[in-house]
């Protein structure tokens, strides 16, 4: 099957270098350097793929794109924008847009794309193709739209079939613990239990009758069998949170426990055997911990056969048009509310927020928002005081910026006091009208 693609982009250089390479790759390709040319030969031809500009000479992205969409026919859209304005990236991708893709781009980021349409469009006319819960699963509930994250799908996909343990390291509310039931839910261990245990804040006996159980009468107070934790996820998979934090004489017992796969209760004698797949996850340096003798070493590489670690969200930004989208339509359905979007204030501000909680604090903040909300976009009011705060501090020049946004901020701001007027805008600005119009597309300042 070779998909039928179209690169819309007035700049000539990008529908060639990209066109060429498209080509090269399998699929048949049509550039166009207007929308209005482009719809006019979707008319007679739909394409399966649609690479679109947000800003065209003639008219703007977004409304080619509903165009399209209001065709029906069944075409693919990726949009592509600016780095400076990922925020119309919520719009397109609410408007059904497949993805969005920030220039400059790498070319591969372009084929993998392609890729992953053409693999939509295969399921989709082939529904029966085999066990594509997979994707299903990490497309609906685990999301992440940027290279890094895409990289993490990939390895979950590799890792899960394989029994092996696994260490997930990565700050708090960096998605550790949905790597987790990833991997436990793509397993062949995905129809028994998902066990998990936070190691932190407890004694060395604590842990061991939690994890271990216990015989009747081991101790004052055990009248009864005490079936333990690791036992109780027989044949499934146990996701020990806070490894970091286990005592060093419990690493000791633990790591006996995974050398011989099986455990003794608290006062048994006899051994049970143990089917289980231990994850577990650290947000501190476990390697680090070693060194400081914090940690075992042997543990270490016992857990540490494949390891994953989770970037932040600040360090992936690509990622927050894609997460509000998703937590603005769980937390819809969770509270009976009809949200459709945030305000564009509201999205620069968590474009520029630095995120310490990662997407558990994102997720809150939307969670939050979609309670509060009055009207269906999510407005300024609606964020938590101190992040109303970064706005206002935006605003009377107090915010962190780099050239670029500065001079991004100073040309939005004299087109605003000119009301557009393009002519008297480059002569305040002093600079000729073809550099202000190259600077307001770069910055996609329509
Ligand atoms: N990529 C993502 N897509 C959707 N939801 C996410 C994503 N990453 C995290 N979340 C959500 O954010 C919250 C925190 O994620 P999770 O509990 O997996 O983080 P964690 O790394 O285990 O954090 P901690 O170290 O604090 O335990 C959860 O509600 C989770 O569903
Ligand atoms: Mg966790």
């Amino acid at each position: 099957m070779k998909l039928r693609l179209a690169i819309v982009d007035d700049e000539k250089i990008v529908c060639k270098n990209l066109g060429k390479n498209l080509q090269k790759n399998g699929f048949i390709v049509e550039t166009f350097q207007t929308g209005a040319s482009f719809l006019k030969r979707m008319e007679k031809n739909p394409f399966d793929l649609v690479f679109l500009d947000i800003l065209l000479p003639d008219m703007n992205g977004m409304s080619v794109l509903s165009e399209i969409k209001a065709k029906r026919n069944n075409s693919e859209i990726i949009m592509m924008t600016g780095f400076s304005a990922i925020g119309s990236a919520v719009e397109a991708v609410k408007k059904g847009a497949f993805h969005y893709i920030a220039k400059p781009f790498r070319l591969e980021e372009i084929i993998s794309l392609a890729n992953r349409v053409q693999e939509k469009i295969y399921k989709r006319e082939n529904p029966l193709s085999g066990n594509n819960l997979g994707d299903d699963l990490l497309d609906k509930e685990f999301i992440g739209a940027s290279r890094a994250m895409q990289e993490i799908f990939a390895m979950i996909k590799k890792v899960a079939p394989i029994d092996c343990n696994v260490l997930l390291q990565g700050e708090t509310g960096t998605g550790k613990e949905l790597v987790a039931k990833s991997i436990h839910r793509l397993s062949k261990r995905k129809n028994k239990p998902f066990v998990s245990f936070n190691c932190g804040g407890f004694t060395d006996e604590l842990i061991c009758n939690e994890l271990f159980g216990h015989e009747k009468g081991a101790y004052t107070g055990a009248s009864l069998k005490k079936i333990g934790l690791l036992e109780s996820a027989a044949k499934g998979t146990v996701f020990l949170d806070e490894i970091g934090e286990m005592p060093l004489s419990m690493q000791v017992k633990f790591l006996r426990v995974l050398q011989e796969k099986r455990i003794l209760r608290v006062g048994g004698t006899e051994p049970v055997d143990l089917d289980i797949r231990i994850i577990a996850a650290t947000n501190k340096d476990l390697k680090y911990a070693c060194v400081n003798g914090n940690f075992r070493e042997d543990l270490f590489f016992r857990l540490n056969v494949v390891s994953f670690s989770l970037p932040t969200l600040c360090s992936r930004k690509e990622d927050i048009p894609v997460l509000v989208n998703f937590f603005i339509d769980k937390y819809n359905n969770a509270f009976g509310k009809n949200i459709k979007n945030i305000s564009s204030e509201c999205f620069d501000i968590l474009v520029k927020y630095n995120f310490p909680g990662n997407v558990r604090e994102l997720e809150n903040i939307i969670q939050r928002a979609v309670v509060l909300a009055d009207k269906d976009i999510i407005d300024i009011d609606d964020f938590p005081p101190d992040l109303q705060k970064l706005e206002f501090d935006t605003l009377v020049g107090g915010g962190i910026f780099t050239m670029e946004e500065m001079e991004k901020n100073h040309i939005e701001k004299i087109l605003k006091i000119t009301k557009n007027n393009k002519g008297l805008a480059s002569k305040i600005l002093n600079i000729p009208r073809t550099t202000l119009w190259r600077k307001m597309k770069k910055f996609e300042l329509n």
